[in-house]
């Protein structure tokens, strides 16, 4: 994000309605948690994610964290979460007092591995008398699972829905990256029991910081909103029936998310054009993949990312950032870090060449077919020169 690259990784686009928009928030003194931008910003959001409730929350750790205490993910329970993530929804499970299971991930798509799921629960889990899923080593209950669409990838749905309806466990989208993306036809956030959506700074739409929950429950949300507001019952007398939690969006983030998700399709499209340009050019270069989209999704293309051979990851890394074009390698994987290496893990073995191999390259929507260009010129002098 850094003003210094000659081109950053991730840059917001704010050249629509934010200044107007917010002005009018901090001219009429309506900055805070309640208004009519939270309102609006939210119902533009469940219209286009295609679901009918939306809750605004302060980021989308928050809406994460939220969404499994709504689901009653209690502690002891286990979450079955990707070992390729950011580690937000990871973390989340922890703040629950709940345990993470670590996946697999598919090696094209990089997404939650749906097949070693469901083998994971054929060989290593029980059914219990009480109609859920218990886990034999730990004896724990297996409550939900968090596929991640992983750089904007949708995971693979159907599947993981037979799967969820089979077993009897919740699916808590993590579309924080996915926003605009499809599945069969459907965005991503539409298919869970719940979707959680981030607008972080380097998303594809900004509040600066923020998140969203949307479900097609109308009572789920409900709760999710009154949880989100302290569980105040009585806002006169204020009686709060339950320990709830401060999570809620201001007005003047939400009339930055309208303004910004005025613009969604066309940044999405954006993204995709340029997608294409990355994909031709550095098709002319043997020892760089470009990771490309499965057939029957939509990416938005959050992040590109290309695999290269597991000697050239680091190096290359090296010269782009030499060479002022910010690239980063794709997270560690979170069960090898120190709060999660006694975690159960389950054949994890495409996310450690993932990991190894797969570089992200700028993604910004102002990115230029110049700049691509530049990328891609400097990508190749790199491979010339080894
Ligand atoms: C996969 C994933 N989950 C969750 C989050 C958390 O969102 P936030 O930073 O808004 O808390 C992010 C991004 O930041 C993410 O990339």
């Amino acid at each position: 994000m850094s003003k210094n690259w000659k081109i950053p990784l991730s840059e917001p686009e704010i050249s629509g309605n934010e200044w107007k928009y917010i002005k009018e928030c901090l001219d009429t003194g309506w900055v805070s948690s309640v208004g009519d931008y939270v309102e609006k910003f939210e119902k533009m959001l469940a219209s286009y994610s295609g679901t009918g409730y939306a809750v605004a929350t302060v980021n989308g750790t928050s809406a994460l964290h939220i969404s499994l205490v709504a689901c009653g993910i209690s502690p002891g329970d286990e979450v079955i979460v990707p070992a390729l993530t950011f580690i937000a929804p990871v973390n989340a499970v922890r703040y629950c007092g709940a345990y993470p299971v670590f996946m697999d991930c598919d090696k094209d798509t990089l997404c939650i591995d749906v097949k070693k799921i469901s083998e994971f629960i054929k060989n290593e889990c029980k059914q219990g008398k009480d109609g859920f899923t218990y886990n034999r080593k730990s004896g724990r209950k297996v409550k939900a699972i968090i596929p991640v669409h992983i750089f904007g990838h949708p995971a693979d749905m159907d599947p993981l829905l037979e799967v969820s309806k089979k077993y009897n466990i919740h699916v808590i989208e993590d579309a924080t990256e996915s926003l605009g993306s499809e599945y069969k036809g459907k965005r991503t956030g539409s298919f869970g029991r719940i979707g959680c959506f981030s607008f972080n700074g380097n998303k594809i739409i900004t509040t600066g910081g923020g998140g969203m929950v949307v479900t097609n429950d109308k009572r789920l949300s409900e709760r999710i909103r009154h949880l989100c507001t302290q569980a105040k019952k009585d806002p006169l007398e204020y009686y709060h029936n339950e320990i709830g939690y401060n999570y809620r969006l201001t007005n003047i983030q939400a009339a930055m998310g309208v303004a910004q998700l005025e613009r969604i399709q066309e940044f999405v499209n954006t993204k995709r054009k340029n997608a294409s340009i990355y994909s031709d050019l550095l098709s002319e270069i043997k020892d760089v993949k470009f990771l490309w989209e499965n057939k029957q999704v939509k990416s938005n293309f959050w992040f590109y990312t290309i695999k290269v051979a597991k000697r050239h990851k680091k190096k290359l890394i090296k010269y782009l950032l030499s060479r002022n074009i910010q690239v980063r390698p794709v997270w560690k994987l979170i069960h090898t870090l120190p709060m999660y290496k006694n975690s159960q893990t389950y054949r994890i073995e495409n996310a450690v060449k993932a990991y190894e191999t797969c570089i992200n390259l700028p993604c910004s929507v102002n990115l230029t077919s110049r700049d691509i260009v530049i990328v891609v010129e400097n990508i190749k002098n790199y491979f010339n020169r080894n």
